[in-house]
């Protein structure tokens, strides 16, 4: 074992983006890193599959083969920056297993196996830290597990994809379609090198699986998170709801409920009002309400080069003072994932019909009779249904707080209605009060 000045010696696995930005903050805050840590960090090996000569190395030992990285006898700790799932989950267990400490920042190793790895960690006594896995430099890790560790954690609403913000940001602000927005994040280098992952929501439900692990004291639970993405969010419905004093957000949203937790991710509208609808561009926040913090709220940058490796580094200090969390040797906490239908949240509904005498009337009796209370609506004339020739009319209605089954119950009845000319637009509306 090193001794307590000894540096600690870090093996990086991938020499990507993050690994660049992680060996730079080490090299240019070394002398506050060292003073904070007690003792120098030092990145001693790197492995990539492929070398990246015009990254300066400072020295470290460099190698191909990843696969000798993580029982290196040169290193105290491992850090995973190679993404994907099979490789780096396979170098974060023989790295476990050699009873070395291990940082990632893989969020779907972390979604997908957390459970089983952290279990590997604690029967081996080391620490898997994750900070940079969520949210980038936003210390939002750090803040569930130690900040408010004191508080039953009620809700976590978070902006946790800058890929679907950037996106929803800029069909909202300049009127762009999906497509040419997300064609714009891919040239500005935002979105993942699949972007259905980002625009699907796959990525932020990765997140939110960590997230919700944490603040409830879960297993990584990501199979049974409802995902939508923001592939069908249309102008239209970001006009709409600006009318009804909202923005739409892609939100993570885990919420405890009566019977277990809710835990969904997909496009939301926001309260105008709320800090979380002016989080804009690529920026990230999250909102954490706690029963005795209330809300705290963290903003900041969800990806790039600097913001990820101050997460990472930010693991690394904790592991050199000696300060690294140890996997909870308790149980994790039975708690039941709630299903979308039984989920509760208000709705807005676009539907197109005919500007017929009585349609409104017709819609909201049959939302009615589903037990759905109207919060507001708007209808406003539009152009000649090319089909019938008669003038439509969005109905545009927010409904109160109900049960989601009941409102898909309701929208398949008014869909069935002969003056209803189109697909309804269903979104969720979460006003996020504190709870
Ligand atoms: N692609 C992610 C995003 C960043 O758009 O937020 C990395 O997690």
């Amino acid at each position: 074992m090193p001794s307590e000045s000894s540096p600690l010696r870090v093996g990086i696995c991938g020499l990507g983006t993050v690994a660049r930005g992680v060996i730079r903050v080490l090299q240019e805050n070394s002398e506050i890193i060292g003073q904070r840590a007690g003792r120098p960090i030092v990145v001693t090996e790197v492995a990539s599959r492929s070398a990246r000569p015009e990254i300066d190395l400072a020295g470290a030992g460099f190698s191909t083969d990843v696969s000798s990285l993580p029982d290196h006898s040169g290193i105290d700790v491992l850090v995973e920056l190679i993404g994907g799932e099979d490789t780096a989950l396979s170098l974060i267990e023989t790295a476990l297993r050699a009873g070395k400490p291990v940082v990632t920042a893989n969020k779907a190793v972390l979604a997908l196996h957390g459970h089983a790895l952290l279990k590997l960690a604690g029967e081996q006594g080391v620490s898997l830290g994750c900070e940079g896995a969520v949210a980038g430099g936003i210390p939002v890790i750090g803040a569930l597990q130690r900040g408010l560790a004191g508080n039953e954690v009620e809700r976590i609403a978070g902006i946790i994809n800058g890929t679907s913000n950037y996106i929803l940001t800029a069909m909202a602000r300049s009127g762009q379609s999906f497509e040419t927005a997300l064609a714009d994040a891919q040239r500005l280098g935002y979105a993942e090198a699949d972007p259905t992952f980002d625009v699907e929501g796959v990525d932020a439900a990765h997140k939110l699986t960590i997230l919700a692990a944490l603040a409830f004291g879960m297993d990584h639970r990501f199979s049974e998170i409802y995902i939508e993405g923001i592939s069908g969010v249309t102008l239209e419905d970001l006009e709409y709801a600006g009318q009804l004093g909202y923005r739409i957000k892609h939100l993570g949203i885990a919420r405890r409920g009566a019977t277990g937790v809710e835990i969904r991710v997909h496009p939301t509208l926001v309260p105008e009002s709320h800090l979380l609808a002016h989080v804009d561009g690529v920026m990230n926040a999250v909102l954490v309400n706690g029963n005795a913090a209330g809300d705290t709220l963290y903003y900041g940058a969800g990806a790039g080069e600097l913001p990820s490796a101050s997460a990472v580094v930010a693991d690394l200090v904790d592991l050199a003072r000696g300060t690294a969390l140890l996997p909870a040797a308790s149980r994790a906490v039975d708690i039941s994932v709630i299903p979308i239908e039984r989920c509760v949240s208000a709705h807005y509904l676009r539907i197109p019909s005919l500007d017929r005498p009585g349609v409104f009337a017709r819609v909201a009796t049959l939302l009615s009779e589903h037990g759905i209370s109207i919060e507001s609506a708007i209808q406003r004339a539009q152009a000649i249904h090319t089909e019938s020739k008669e003038h439509w009319v969005p109905i545009v209605i927010v409904t109160q707080p109900v049960v989601e089954g009941q409102v898909a119950e309701a929208v398949a009845a008014v869909q069935a209605l002969p003056e209803v000319v189109g697909q309804i637009v269903r979104i969720r509306v979460e006003d996020l009060d504190d709870q």
